[in-house]
């Protein structure tokens, strides 16, 4: 399957086969969104068609929910799962504590919801997402729409106070209109450049009236299972 693949498709994929490994039978699985966590949810697909694997997936968006149901995984609400054995998720960038940047597909609530209800975390990646700082990728916070100018306003105030490298922030669009998440957000991109301290700018956003979650997983990551375009894997 991955031989006709691009170098960074097949990254992805080789990061995914390899992460369903930590997949055991009866577990419930916490399943990512984007298009490293699709191949996981098809690699999944297949050994529960194949393999006879029995597991309970919750999805972390809509879109990841009409993809397991496509490749026969049975899909369960998180609060029917109470609680998760595995999650497996891709990310924007991870650094060497596995901090992330989550978000860039828009999911990051129900994903950071998902991912914290797990037993453990593995985040599936090509080897670009790693970075020695967090922050070129644009942080991606979630706004509940009403006020969302005035939101915007107070963020780039705060982040005066926080050790970042830039200050702009752009509402995230799709097409002529805010980008909608599935829980009728918006979300706001951060361009800092460099997060000097995570931990700190993950609490600041998350205190702020308007907010409701921020991209910055600290500390939810247990593994990283990282793939390359020649089709070596590395697990961290
Ligand atoms: C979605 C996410 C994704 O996991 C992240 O954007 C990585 O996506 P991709 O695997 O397509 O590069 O956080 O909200």
């Amino acid at each position: 399957m991955s031989t006709e693949l691009s170098p960074i498709d097949k990254a992805k994929f080789v990061a995914a086969k390899k992460a369903v490994e930590f997949v055991e039978d009866g577990m419930r699985v916490g399943l990512g969104t984007g298009s490293t966590a699709a191949w996981m949810v098809r690699c999944l697909g297949e050994l529960v068609r194949d393999e006879g694997l029995k597991i309970k997936g919750v999805p972390t968006s809509t879109r990841t929910a009409q993809l397991a149901r496509e490749v026969g995984i049975e899909v369960v609400s998180l609060d029917a799962a109470k609680w998760l054995d595995i999650t497996i998720d891709g990310a924007d960038e991870f650094d060497g504590d596995l901090n992330l940047i989550k978000g860039g597909g828009g999911a990051l609530l129900q994903e950071k919801i998902v991912a914290t209800a797990s037993d453990q975390m593995i985040v599936i990646a090509d080897a670009g997402k790693e970075v020695e700082t967090l922050g070129q990728f644009p942080l991606p916070v979630e706004l509940v729409p009403f006020g969302w100018q005035t939101t915007q306003a107070l963020i780039e105030e705060t982040l005066v106070s926080l050790d970042v490298l830039a200050r702009k922030s752009t509402l995230r669009m799709n097409g002529d209109t805010p980008f909608v998440t599935d829980e009728g957000n918006h979300i706001l991109d951060l361009h800092l450049k460099r997060i000097g301290n995570a931990q700190q700018t993950a609490m600041v956003l998350n205190q702020m009236p308007g907010v409701v979650e921020n991209g910055l997983f600290i500390d939810i990551c247990d593994r990283v299972v990282i793939g390359y375009g020649d089709g070596r894997v590395e697990v961290r």
